[in-house]
Parts: structure tokens; C-alpha cells; sequence
């Protein structure tokens, strides 16, 4: 019998601190900072540039240094030829996120500083995969279309120009500023699944685009980035205010999980919802389409009454990014070009001070038992 003595466990790693970050916190009663920047303020004076070039470098950009940092993403976002043909060769029904996971794997060996871990480089590579996850989303959709990929237009920003080369249309300066707003919103949260197993993969000394690899695989699922896709289902399904309240009861009843709300760390409400419930509202006046935020305040309401839940962003962004026009299965896909921002930056952390992430497990096999011998007559005699 074992004599070690029996770690701490804590299912799911609930409430379990496994590292420090100077990258994000999130605050459980509601608040959300990058690097010492609330979000809220975040939201309404910066783009997802500046944004992303604080969670990558530690400190926000003067204006040459963005100018520097936009444009290096323009001279990046195109992807190399032998990625776009892989992405031809995938059978049409490809989810987009089945596509960026092999797209980002992909293009590791395409990188000269793949296998350079050191801060300079790390930071290289992140604003390439920070520029290229952007077109993997945009032009994989539109080679599973039957369409050509489009160039970039340099003069648009990292928003703009997802909406340029996944539609074809130049979008309004509103649009632009939306989808700048959702992309702050998403790009980082801590220790979430997908950052941690991008830094369980980092920890490894594996490289960027293995970890990045990782965190996509692991923000497909619906408990986590998956949720955005399936709460529009959801809300399709409900179609009106009226019905909202007694499908969640009848949800509740067969004990379904219901996409878009709860959380690991949140339970007085996620930071994020309030401004993304604004995005929807303005948009459902916008668009005339104001059906989508009442349904989603009596799901929030009724939730509160029956389990004490929160929404999260995840109900929020879906009719946003229906109002967008953007495909429901993109929906998870956006959320990566945002957060790949944060994945590399917690990469770049790792990397800066690593150690290996290793946990224990709690056995609960059988107890130590003798081995019968081999059934199959090749054993050792
Ligand atoms: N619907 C119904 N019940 C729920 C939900 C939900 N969405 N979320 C939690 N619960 C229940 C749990 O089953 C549990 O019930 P029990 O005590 O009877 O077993 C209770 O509420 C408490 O659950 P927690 O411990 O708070 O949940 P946990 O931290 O393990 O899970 C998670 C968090 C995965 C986000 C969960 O709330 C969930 O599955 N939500 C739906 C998926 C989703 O929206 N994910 C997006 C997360 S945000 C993001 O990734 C951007």
C-alpha cells in the first residue's frame, strides 16, 4: 500500500490557484482588468490593436508603436499557399473550428522562429499567428463556400478587414467599432480552459503553435467557446420573449444544460454581459430585429428566480453575431481571433518563467492485486 499522503483534490481544479499571471484578472463579483485596465473603459477609448499589443508587451502602445504594430499585422495576415490548398482539400462540412485547429498546426513549420523561445521571438510569432488565425477564419469560410480567398486591404484595421475578407463588402465604420469592441471583450479571461492548455502545452517547452494548437481544440466545446454557437440554436428555437420563460422551466425539468449561462469563476454576474447586452440592443434598433435581447433578459430573469445562475458573454454574442450576419458556425471562431491575443500572451508568460505544469490524480482503481499470468501464452516463463 501506497504511504504517500493524499494531495489536495478539487474536481474540476475549482478554485485551485495553478499560477500567477500579470496578464489578467478576473474579478467573480463582476469585474474584469488586462494588465491593470478595467475592461468597461477598455471597451469604449481602445481598439483591438492597442489592446492586444498591451496583453502582448505588457504596456500599451505610443502612436508610432501602433502604427508599427498594425502595420506588421497587414505584412502577416496572408497565408501561405500550401496552407490554402490544405484548406481546399478539407471536405466541405468542415467545422471552421476543425479548420483553424489544423490550419494553426499547420503553419508552425512555416514560422523561421518556430523553435526560438525566447521573448523576441515569442512576441514575432504571436503578432504572425495574432494576423493569420484572422485569415484561416475568413478564407477557410470562403473556400468551404466554393469562393476565392480575398487580399488584404491594408487600410482597414484587424476588424475591418475580417469583415472585408470574409464578405467582400467594406464595412461601416459602426460595424468596424462593434466588432473592435467584441474582440476586447474576448481577448483574455486567465487561467480559462483553453489558455490553460495552452500553457499546460507551453510548459512542456513545446512551441508557440503547438500551445495555440492546444487552446483551439479546447475552445470548441460547448462548455466553453462552443456555448456562443449553441445559444443561437437556442434562441432560434425559442423565437419569442413570450416563450422564454416556460422553455427554460421544461429545460430545467429534463435537467439540460443551457448554453450561455453559468460560470467557473463568475457567480454575481460575468463583467462582459453588460456591455454585450448593449451591442445586441443597439443593433436589434438598428436592424429592426429587437426580438433577440427581450428573450434573453426573461431566460436571465428566470434562471436568476429558479437556480441562481448568470448569464454569461456567450448569450449575448450569439444574436450579436447573428445581427452581424456572420455564419452561427463562426461564432466560435470569432472568439479565437480574439483570444489568440490572450493565448499568446500566456504563452509568452510561460515561456518567460516556466515550469512544467504537472498535477496529480486521485487513484481510485483497484487495490494492488496479483497478476494472474498471461492469457495469451507469452508471458514471461
Ligand atoms: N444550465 C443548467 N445548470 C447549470 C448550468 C447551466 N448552464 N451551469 C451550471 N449549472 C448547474 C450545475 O449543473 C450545478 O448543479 P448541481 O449543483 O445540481 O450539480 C450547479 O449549477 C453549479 O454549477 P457550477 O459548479 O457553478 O458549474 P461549473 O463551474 O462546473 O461549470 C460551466 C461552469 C461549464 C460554464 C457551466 O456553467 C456550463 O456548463 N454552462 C453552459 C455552457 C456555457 O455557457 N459555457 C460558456 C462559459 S463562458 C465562456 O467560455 C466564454
Amino acid at each position: 500500500m501506497s504511504t504517500e499522503t493524499k494531495p489536495a483534490y478539487s474536481p474540476g481544479l475549482a478554485g485551485v490557484v495553478a499560477g500567477e499571471t500579470e496578464i489578467c484578472w478576473v474579478d467573480p463579483n463582476a469585474g474584469l482588468m488586462y494588465r491593470g485596465y478595467d475592461i468597461h473603459e477598455m471597451a469604449q477609448k481602445a481598439n483591438f490593436e492597442e489592446v492586444a499589443y498591451l496583453l502582448l508587451k505588457g504596456e500599451l502602445p505610443s502612436g508610432d508603436e501602433l502604427a508599427a504594430f498594425s502595420k506588421a499585422l497587414v505584412a502577416e495576415r496572408a497565408l501561405p499557399e500550401p496552407v490554402l490548398k490544405m484548406l481546399r482539400l478539407m471536405p466541405k462540412n468542415t467545422h471552421p473550428m476543425d479548420m483553424l485547429r489544423t490550419g494553426v498546426s499547420m503553419l508552425a513549420p512555416f514560422d523561421p522562429d518556430l523553435n526560438d523561445h525566447s521573448h523576441e521571438a515569442n512576441v514575432r510569432k504571436a503578432i504572425r499567428l495574432l494576423a493569420r488565425v484572422s485569415s484561416l477564419v475568413t478564407d477557410g469560410w470562403r473556400i468551404s463556400q466554393g469562393q476565392e480567398p480575398l487580399p488584404d486591404k491594408p487600410d482597414l484595421t484587424h476588424a475591418g478587414n475580417f469583415f472585408y475578407k470574409l464578405t467582400g463588402g467594406v464595412p461601416q465604420d459602426w460595424q468596424i467599432r462593434m466588432l473592435d469592441t467584441i474582440y476586447i471583450l474576448y481577448a483574455d479571461h486567465e487561467y480559462n480552459a483553453s489558455t490553460f492548455a495552452a500553457r499546460v502545452t507551453a510548459s512542456t517547452l513545446a512551441d508557440m503553435y503547438a500551445a495555440v494548437t492546444s487552446a483551439c481544440g479546447t475552445l470548441k466545446g460547448p462548455l466553453h467557446g462552443g456555448a456562443n454557437e449553441e445559444s443561437m440554436k437556442m434562441l432560434d428555437e425559442i423565437g419569442t420573449a413570450d416563450r422564454a420563460e416556460k422553455w427554460m422551466m421544461d429545460a430545467l425539468a429534463q435537467k439540460k444544460k443551457i448554453m450561455g449561462f453559468g460560470h467557473r469563476v463568475y457567480k454575481k454576474g460575468d463583467s462582459r454581459v453588460p456591455i454585450m447586452r448593449e451591442i445586441a440592443r443597439d443593433l436589434g434598433k438598428r436592424l429592426g430585429k429587437e426580438q433577440w435581447v427581450p428573450i434573453c433578459e426573461n431566460l436571465e430573469a428566470t434562471m436568476e428566480r429558479e437556480k441562481q445562475l448568470c448569464a454569461n458573454v456567450d448569450l449575448y454574442a450569439a444574436p450579436v453575431f447573428t445581427m452581424l450576419k456572420f455564419p452561427p458556425e463562426l461564432n466560435t471562431p470569432i472568439f479565437a481571433v480574439s483570444r489568440v491575443a490572450g493565448w499568446c500572451a500566456h504563452v509568452i508568460e510561460q515561456h518567460d518563467h516556466n515550469r512544467l505544469i504537472r498535477p496529480r490524480s486521485l487513484y481510485t482503481g483497484p487495490q494492488l492485486r496479483p497478476y494472474p499470468g498471461s492469457v495469451s501464452g507469452n508471458g514471461a516463463k
